[in-house]
């Protein structure tokens, strides 16, 4: 076993990769939820997708107390580190080998303004290479791209993807997704958060499974699986 993912509802993920903590997405104030509070969780590194307040989250309170750096693009760093907090930027397409692994910015179709209206730049996704060599694929918030096929060339392991439809796909093109990706097992996010994107996993979970050679895992907010 190489990694544990744990899951607090919505797109809040946490990755414990040989012992460092990664916290992705932390939003834990205002999501319903999760009963992790944002005043007690682990974190070395935070990684933000994108700048929507739901992603952005908790991002700040966390890294000052904790002293987490924080990972995104360039624009949702330059705002993070406004507040007093260490960053790493990193751009769509472009990796870098952090401590506990290489971490590449994928592209996502979606928005990224901030909490504020500040310019957010790009949205993306994060595909995490452990130092065992399993690749971590989380999409972010984005509708279906034909470039999740160049993605499903690099050996995705795990992949995250929303499925809550509305503001992200929704199952129909989260199916279409894993069959571009071709995870070994996938994990439904961003669904039942709220009324407009309520869906049933379970429902989706034997399609995928019926149609696709992909097995799919979904995690109850605040249920850990390790790897
Ligand atoms: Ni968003
Ligand atoms: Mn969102």
């Amino acid at each position: 076993m190489s990694f544990t993912f744990s899951y607090f509802g919505h797109s809040t993920f946490g990755l414990d990769i040989e012992g460092t903590q990664i916290l992705v997405d932390p939003y834990f104030s205002d999501n319903p939820l999760t009963d992790q509070s944002a005043g007690e969780i682990k974190a070395d590194f935070i990684l933000i997708t994108h700048g929507h307040g739901d992603h952005v989250g908790d991002s700040v309170s966390i890294a000052r107390r904790t002293g987490a750096k924080v990972i995104a693009n360039f624009e949702v760093a330059n705002w993070v580190s406004e507040q007093g907090v260490e960053v790493h930027p990193q751009h769509i397409g472009g990796g870098f080998h952090h401590p506990f692994g290489y971490v590449k910015m994928t592209q996502a179709v979606h928005g990224s303004s901030l909490p504020d209206g500040s310019y957010g730049g790009m949205p993306g996704g994060f595909l995490i290479t452990t130092p065992q060599g399993e690749i971590i694929y989380l999409s972010g918030d984005t509708g279906l791209f034909s470039g999740m096929s160049l993605i499903g060339e690099e050996d995705v392991y795990v992949a995250a993807l929303p499925i809550g439809d509305n503001f992200t796909m929704g199952p129909d093109d989260a199916l279409r997704a894993v069959k571009m990706l071709k995870p070994e097992i996938v994990i439904p996010t961003h669904y039942n958060t709220w009324e407009l994107i309520s869906q049933d996993p379970e429902a989706w979970k034997d399609r995928v499974e019926a149609k696709t050679g992909t097995q799919v895992r979904i995690l109850k907010p605040d249920q850990s699986m390790q790897f």
